[in-house]
């Protein structure tokens, strides 16, 4: 009978501990188990550090448990058992070989600073992506659902149709620092007088010049934006992605509405990398997402060559764009020559063996560059100041020699320079000798190391890590359908009520009435009291 008693209390016991279990599991599972979304990320350009920066983002999402679609040049780069790749091989002849070519941008051949012609080029890109046969087939089959699709704006709006086919938010990715024309699309336009257009090296604060050359920029930008731009834009959205609207009978609303629909801009930009320009609350930072925080170990060769630099290593590698084929001879020759005579170890990514190295000229083909810059040893980098690469110099912390190129590369050295932890040497047949200079005059000074150090300390100082924060605030947009809080009013308001001109015609008016009536008072009086003068006098 006890026995039994007992029996059925330790029953009674263990039933209400495993309900206990039991519910704690399922709080446990509701807390980690988020709802995986189907996220559809458009990064097609075929430009290297474009693709990282896609790449990145797509990462991060899969590896939070979502199932991704991916539009990319690049489709070897990543897989995943979450992720389906649409290969955008048609945007692999947007960006033309010879434009990028050293050779060619030393001779000038392209203005890859014109805006014009970066419109033409990157509307291409954006036509040849939505009208691929993978891409059109995605935006036909009736059962594709997203949740949230993530573009990158390249100089091209005309991704924000897409959201309509599939009745979800649209979430702009920036790859630059915040500059006007996107700031536009999800606020207004900054002042011209204290913020740089994304294509002028220039830095706040302007001198008078340069203050109205930059609002220069932005009325010619908005004039070819609204006379030529536009106009594309709207017969590529009726060409590619209308007919997919209609055939799921769905509204199909105006190209310019839709522009302006962005729920959040994701941007790869930080303060300690650019500058503080106030930013709405639908624009999130996450620059310096795109690194992987666990730095994978130098190959061996590397490993012995760096830890035997007694003088430290000069890291040098013009990026992923520049071919080493494309490099004139005599520089080349100068460069070795002058790399020879420095007493650091140089570590020199290039796509071709140089013969006659001096011995501490090391040539790499491939280099692992997070993890040579995050060697101690590493004490510069000279680069051709991609974003990628400055920011990579920030994270590990290393000052910079930077030899720009094209598009935002003298932006970025620019700024870098004016933060104090590099200097900017001027692409030429003989830069040898000013390079020579410029690495003397970082590598003898210390403030330029302990600028970076300090950099790298604000960079890393987050609340969380940019890419928790991507993953949160695309989570967040789909949980909340499309963080209608987060718009910002300014979009609601037209420039000419913001500049209070409606405001100005009416006090006009009014002024303008009172002088009227003035007038026709006075000239009253005035020709009544003439009239009486005037008969008076006949009197
Ligand atoms: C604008 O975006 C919101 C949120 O994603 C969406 O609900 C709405 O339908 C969009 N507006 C238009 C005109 O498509």
């Amino acid at each position: 009978m006890m026995l039994a008693i007992l029996s059925c209390e330790v029953a009674g016991v263990l039933q209400k501990m495993a309900s206990h279990l039991l519910s704690v599991f399922c709080v446990l599972l509701i807390v980690c188990y988020c709802e995986p979304y189907n996220i559809l990320v458009i990064s097609p350009l075929a430009g290297r550090s474009h693709a990282i920066l896609g790449d990145g983002i797509v990462r991060h999402l899969t590896n939070a448990g979502h199932k991704v679609t991916y539009i990319t040049s690049f489709p070897d780069n990543m897989s995943h058992k979450n992720l389906t790749i649409i290969h955008a091989s048609e945007n692999k002849g947007v960006i033309k070989e010879q434009m990028i070519s050293i050779q060619s941008i030393m001779d000038k051949d392209f203005n890859l600073q014109d805006i014009g012609f970066l419109f033409i080029m990157f509307m291409e890109n954006a036509r040849k992506a939505v009208s691929i046969p993978a891409v059109q087939e995605l935006f036909k089959d009736n059962n594709q659902k997203f949740d949230a699709i993530v573009a990158e704006w390249m100089f091209s709006e005309l991704y924000a149709g897409i959201p309509s086919i599939y009745d979800c938010p649209l979430i702009w990715f920036s790859t630059v620092d915040p500059h006007w024309m996107v700031l536009k699309l999800i606020d207004e336009v900054p002042n011209p007088a204290y913020s740089s257009d994304c294509l002028s090296s220039d830095i706040p604060p302007f001198s008078f010049r340069r203050r109205a050359q930059e609002l220069y920029n932005q009325l010619y930008g908005l004039y070819l934006q609204n006379w030529f731009v536009n106009g594309m834009e709207q017969q590529y959205y009726e060409q590619y992605i209308i007919p997919h609207i209609r055939d799921k009978s769905k509204p199909v609303p105006s190209l310019n509405t839709l522009k302006y629909n962005a729920s959040l801009m994701l941007g790869n930009s930080h303060s300690s990398m650019g500058g503080a320009l106030k930013l709405p609350q639908n624009y999130k930072e996450i620059g310096g997402y795109h690194i992987d925080t666990n730095v994978k170990p130098l190959p061996e060769n590397l490993k012995k060559i760096m830890d035997n630099a007694k003088h430290g290593v000069i890291y040098f590698s013009m990026g992923s764009n520049l071919k080493s084929e494309n490099f004139p001879k005599d520089l080349k020759e100068g460069l070795v020559k002058m790399f020879g005579e420095l007493k650091q170890t140089v570590i020199w990514k290039f796509g071709e063996d140089l013969p006659n190295r001096p011995k501490n000229v090391h040539i790499v083909q491939w280099a692992p560059q997070p993890s040579i810059l995050a060697h101690p040893n590493c004490v510069l980098f000279i680069t051709h100041g991609g974003l990628l690469s400055t920011t990579e110099a920030i994270h590990f912390g290393v000052p910079i020699v930077g030899i720009p190129v094209f598009a935002d590369q003298f932006t970025n050295i620019e700024r870098a320079v004016n933060k104090g932890f590099a200097k900017k040497v001027t692409l030429s047949y003989t830069m040898a000798k000013e390079l020579k200079e410029q690495v003397e005059s970082i590598l003898s000074d210390p403030k330029y190391a302990s600028k970076a150090k300090e950099l790298s300390l604000i960079y890393h100082d987050r609340l969380v890590s940019p890419s928790d924060e991507l993953v949160h605030w695309v989570e967040h947009v789909v949980r909340t359908k499309g963080a209608p809080h987060l718009r910002s009013p300014a979009l609601m308001v037209p420039w000419y009520q913001k500049l209070y001109l409606d405001l100005l015609a009416v006090v006009f008016a009014v002024i303008l009435t009172v002088l009227c009536l003035l007038w026709k008072l006075y000239s009253r009086l005035f020709k009544k009291s003439n009239k009486n003068i005037g008969s008076k006098k006949r009197n």
